[in-house]
């Protein structure tokens, strides 16, 4: 059976925007809600003969593999990619027109051929085809389309917050999902960011998005071999060019070598529009850096306060800083009479969320001019979720997310135009605001958390 499918939509966007989120077809995935996962198979840049893997979404959670092919490339007007399944094909071809200066049409035909039809059933199947068209178009025009304002906290997210388990569902993939943008399709050339953890995770999956949109990012890892495989992974990518990517060696359990990677970036490197402290880690044994903090403290709080600190001179009014934090600071408040976990059993999982709770807390006290964003990604199967919490990553495979998935809110916070300015104090999630002290026994009052600050300026005042 063979059916097409035509849809014409128009946007605000000049067509070269149009043009440069439409060429890698992988950002299908960003806008279509009948694709579930689009991978870019040929590296490098996009070209006639580049080839995708799209999966698919079918009833009951399953998937079904595509591989597309890039059969013609007019910029910034036309393309066209043949898609292959098994017994169903499809030519999808994207004209684009501009209209004026800053708005484009664009006209999107699939001609599907659905061997494993047979034609008779067409007229039962037809609806429903193209009411899948009409989603993945009007899904395309939402993802070219910026708000204007950013999003407000929902009552009923506060309401969840506060019932703690149906916020914790919507950790998993399934919260991602649901979520009715998914879409960086604002370019960002010309802008540097600094991320920290670039090597593995939520920090390679937001480099690589980060590349694509058009950054320069200056990499700030630990190990210089694990910076340059994380490199040349951004350049497959992205098909971004070398010096686009700047790499800074520092072990953030250090807080010497944090002062010396900040002290390395503003001496040598350009202005930062964008710095995300995402390194982190969870450790099961409590042991001391060599300056005599506690592990988890250093790197999940300590350094990227100092590195935020140190760098802030090399930021500017319309900057952002974005900490990752982790929803298990839901958890766990901090305790000022022990910050550095010597008085109890040490618990990773506690020291980590404590860690994390602090680090909110003076995001949410800075009184630069320097927007802060304080995300958690929820729970996404990365490198060092196997590492460090074994047990829960194999209990919960199926329901956490991927680690793209995890790294939305982060890439989201750095591009989004209409966060511009934004500085009330929020834990993101999900591209949305949320509470953030939820259990009553978490919550630091001010004086506790002017006790913090005091311990921290105390703590950090030998690095600067
Ligand atoms: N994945 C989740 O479900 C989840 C949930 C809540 C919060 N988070 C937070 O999200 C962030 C990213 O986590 P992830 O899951 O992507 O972790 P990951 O897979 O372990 O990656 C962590 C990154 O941080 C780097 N890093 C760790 N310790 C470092 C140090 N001492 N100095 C310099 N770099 C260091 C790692 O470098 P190496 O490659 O050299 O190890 C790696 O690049 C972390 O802040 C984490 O706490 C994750």
């Amino acid at each position: 059976m063979k059916h097409t499918l035509h849809e014409k939509i128009v946007v605000n966007r000049p067509i070269e925007e149009c043009f440069a989120y439409l060429k890698d077809f992988s950002s299908i995935e960003q806008w279509d809600p009948g694709v579930y996962r689009a991978r870019k198979l040929t590296p490098y840049g996009v070209a006639v003969g580049t080839e995708y893997e799209i999966l698919l979404k079918l009833p009951a959670g399953k998937q079904v593999s595509m591989r597309y092919r890039q059969a013609v490339i007019n910029e910034p007007r036309e393309l066209i990619l043949h898609g292959e399944g098994d017994n169903f094909s499809a030519i999808d071809t994207l004209n684009l027109q501009a209209i004026s200066p800053t708005r484009t049409e664009i006209d999107y035909r699939a001609e599907l051929d659905l061997r494993w039809l047979p034609a008779p059933l067409k007229p039962l199947i037809k609806p429903m085809l193209n009411r899948i068209g009409k989603k993945a178009i009007s899904g395309l025009k939402r993802a070219l389309t910026i708000p204007g304002t950013p999003s407000n906290r929902r009552l009923w997210h506060d309401i969840l917050d506060k019932l703690v388990v149906p916020a914790t569902l919507s950790f998993g993939k399934r919260g991602y999902l649901s979520l009715p943008r998914k879409s960086h399709s604002s370019r960002m050339d010309g802008k540097i960011v600094a991320i920290t953890g670039p090597t593995a995770g939520l920090g390679l999956d937001t480099a690589c998005e980060l590349a694509r949109l058009g950054a320069t990012l200056i990499l700030i890892g630990r190990s210089k071999q694990k910076l340059s495989n994380a490199a040349k992974q951004i350049q497959r990518f992205s098909a971004c060019s070398e010096n686009t990517l700047h790499l800074v060696e520092a072990d953030l359990a250090s807080l010497e070598a944090t002062a010396a990677a900040a002290q390395q970036i503003t001496t040598s490197l350009p202005p930062i529009d964008v710095l995300i402290n995402n390194a982190g880690a969870l450790f099961a044994t409590r042991e001391e850096t060599n300056e005599g903090f506690e592990r988890a403290l250093a790197v999940n709080f300590l350094a990227p306060v100092l590195l935020s600190k140190l760098l802030s001179p090399h930021l500017n009014d319309n900057s952002r800083v974005i900490n990752v934090v982790s929803g298990g600071l839901y958890f766990q408040g901090i305790k000022l009479d022990d910050l550095q976990f010597r008085s109890e059993p040490y618990d990773g999982s506690k020291a980590y969320a404590r860690a994390k709770r602090a680090l909110l807390y003076m995001s949410n006290e800075s009184t630069t001019k320097t927007s802060y964003f304080t995300m958690h990604p929820g729970w996404a199967a990365t490198p060092g979720v196997a590492k460090s919490l074994p047990a829960f990553n194999k209990r919960l495979q199926h329901f956490m997310r991927d680690s793209r998935m995890g790294a939305d809110t982060m890439i989201w916070l750095a591009t989004a135009p209409e966060l511009q300015a934004y500085k009330e104090p929020q834990l993101w999630f999900d591209r949305h605001p949320h509470t953030f002290d939820v259990l009553p026994n978490t919550k630091s009052n001010p004086n506790e958390i002017q006790q913090l600050k005091n311990w921290t300026t105390a703590a950090l005042a030998q690095f600067q």
